[in-house]
């Protein structure tokens, strides 16, 4: 069926020639990405000016957070960084900020912009923030560059914008095992979710090819699991396979971590840990061989796939281990959930094990699968003791789900359908439609990707609540998640290049209701916010976003 074009062509008309100067300082066009609830043009232009002040509450100081990045934005071209002042009336000219309690979405706002004055309205600050991301939008790409422009005036046109999001969780992973990237990209791509009203970055921090975040207790983790002595060359799963000869690893600090969590804490996402049990271990392995099932020795990963050395879950030592890692992780990550992995664990090894197979017995449990679960259930009750959530991949759910786990559904939707079924919540992030390692174009004119076919048209089409599910059991959809899984992507330019401009159609998958999405509205706003998206230098994607293929069997 086809949806009705609500934002682009309304307003197209609407704004079309209204104002002669319009691409000197103003965009002309709203288009805003997520797309808002609702967006209802005005007549003019609000214009910074030297004398534009922004209002906030006494003492607020997360309001100061959204407040002191709109100055910036506004400062940058014209030089006139509005002052941010506390507690005063809204007044003529000025950006007033404050808060509503009529506004019950905890992420909610109305931005109302006239040619007089702008009013920025919200329940809670991340309102505030989410409400400027959009009145960043609606400003010329100029804003985005710390670089002055003779005479320029930053202009918004008026309108006025009601709007929530449609999930609560809306995120963006990033695995840094397999190819690390700096810090300054980290803090790169959490501004580029932030624009787009992304709470979320699960940072996949361990892994068989690498160990990157600095455990105190465990120096080895580091010392040796983060370095592999060389890497495959090509596609891992076409031989006869070649390696590169080169030492690759580093690793994050903990003061580094400190330093991105707080960068996201203040453009209101959250940043989700993933320390990968008992499977995709092989890196700590390497370093403190006695908790794997054999004793070892064992090399840090040199080739992508899933191997079979896994943490026994027959060694009390191995719980004492991760439960030290993870009260180091708890101290660095404020946030609710930890992701504890739980993705391809091969039993075999447990399968041959005395000490996992005395455990089965002593536990009662039928096989590996309850054994998997067991160890799983230990650490969320470890998790749960210390107030945190567990979240962990869909293959938690064999062998039983523990208690209160959040599931995320990567193998298609059915994991994320039998849990929600089972009262667990849910995270959306099927490989049939948001695994942004998957090829975007046909695979002959692009980069070496791990396979699949994920066109920006497809990803975009995502629905994450299934017609399955009850309305009582789709409560138990928190939202979406994009992966970017690394094992052919090395470089922060590759990386965005195959992130965007496919997360910020999940971005709108997880804010903007899908009665409301339509994507050739979405191409239209795209190409407007490109401008945007080249002055902050983003790498992204700029080939074939339909999806060809259907079009090929239509
Ligand atoms: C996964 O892609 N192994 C979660
Ligand atoms: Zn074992």
């Amino acid at each position: 069926m086809r949806k009705m074009l609500i934002f682009l062509p309304v307003l197209l008309l609407i704004f079309a020639g209204c104002d002669k100067n319009s691409t000197e300082s103003a965009q002309s066009v709203p288009a805003i990405i997520p797309a808002p609830l609702s967006l209802t043009p005005g007549k003019g232009h609000f214009r910074f000016t030297t004398r534009t002040r922004i209002i906030i509450p006494a003492g607020d100081n997360e309001a100061r957070l959204a407040a002191g990045l709109l100055a910036s934005l506004a400062g940058n071209p014209s030089g006139a960084v509005p002052e941010i002042i506390e507690g005063e009336k809204a007044a003529r000219g000025s950006v007033f900020m404050a808060y509503d309690p009529q506004i019950t979405n905890a992420e909610g706002y109305v931005l109302d912009i006239s040619s007089k004055q702008i009013k920025i309205s919200a329940g809670t600050a991340a309102g505030l923030f989410y409400a400027v991301q959009s009145l960043r939008q609606l400003m010329p790409p100029e804003v985005e560059k710390d670089q002055m422009v003779e005479g320029f005036a930053v202009k918004v046109p008026a309108c006025v914008i009601r709007d929530e999001p449609a999930f609560s969780y809306r995120g963006m992973h990033l695995d840094v095992g397999r190819h690390m990237f700096p810090v300054a990209e980290i803090k790169k791509y959490i501004d580029i979710l932030a624009l787009h009203k992304m709470n979320t970055f699960h940072w996949h921090l361990t892994e068989d090819q690498g160990w990157r975040i600095e455990i105190k207790k465990y120096p080895r983790l580091t010392e040796v699991g983060a370095f592999r002595n060389e890497t495959v060359i090509g596609h891992a799963g076409r031989p006869p396979l070649k390696y590169d000869g080169t030492r690759y690893g580093g690793f994050y600090t903990q003061e580094e971590v400190k330093e991105v969590v707080a960068y996201a804490k203040e453009r209101f996402i959250t940043v989700i840990p993933e320390i990968e049990m008992p499977g995709h271990a092989l890196a700590a392995l390497a370093a403190y061989p006695e908790l794997s099932c054999t004793g070892g020795p064992f090399e840090v990963a040199t080739k992508w796939g899933v191997h079979q050395e896994i943490f026994c879950a027959g060694k009390e030592e191995t719980f004492t281990f991760l439960q030290d890692i993870l009260t180091e992780v708890f101290a660095l990550f404020p946030g609710t959930y930890v992701h504890i992995g739980g993705d391809e664990a091969p039993k075999a090894r447990w399968e041959k094990c005395r000490l996992c197979q005395k455990r089965i017995k002593d536990e009662g449990l039928a096989d590996e699968h309850e054994l998997q679960s067991y160890f799983i259930q230990r650490i969320e009750k470890f998790l749960l003791a210390n107030g945190k959530k567990l979240i962990g991949w869909d293959e938690i759910l064999e062998g039983g789900l523990a208690p209160e786990a959040t599931v995320m559904s990567w193998r298609g939707i059915k994991g994320g359908i039998a849990a929600a079924k089972e009262k667990h919540d849910v995270i959306m992030t099927p490989n049939s439609h948001v695994y942004l390692d998957y090829y975007q174009a046909e695979p002959a004119g692009e980069p070496l990707a791990i396979g699949g076919y994920l066109p920006l048209e497809k990803v975009y089409s995502f629905n994450p609540l299934p017609a399955e599910l009850t309305p009582e059991e789709q409560k138990h959809i928190l939202g979406v998640q994009g992966n970017v899984w690394t094992e052919y992507i090395s470089t922060p330019e590759h990386m965005e290049y195959m992130a965007f401009p496919r997360a910020f159609a999940i971005a709108e998958t997880g804010w903007t209701p899908d009665r409301l999405k339509d994507f050739e509205d979405f191409l239209a706003r795209l190409e407007v916010q490109k401008k945007r998206y080249d002055a902050l230098s983003i790498n992204y994607f700029k080939g074939e976003y339909r999806n060809t293929r259907a079009a090929a069997t239509k």
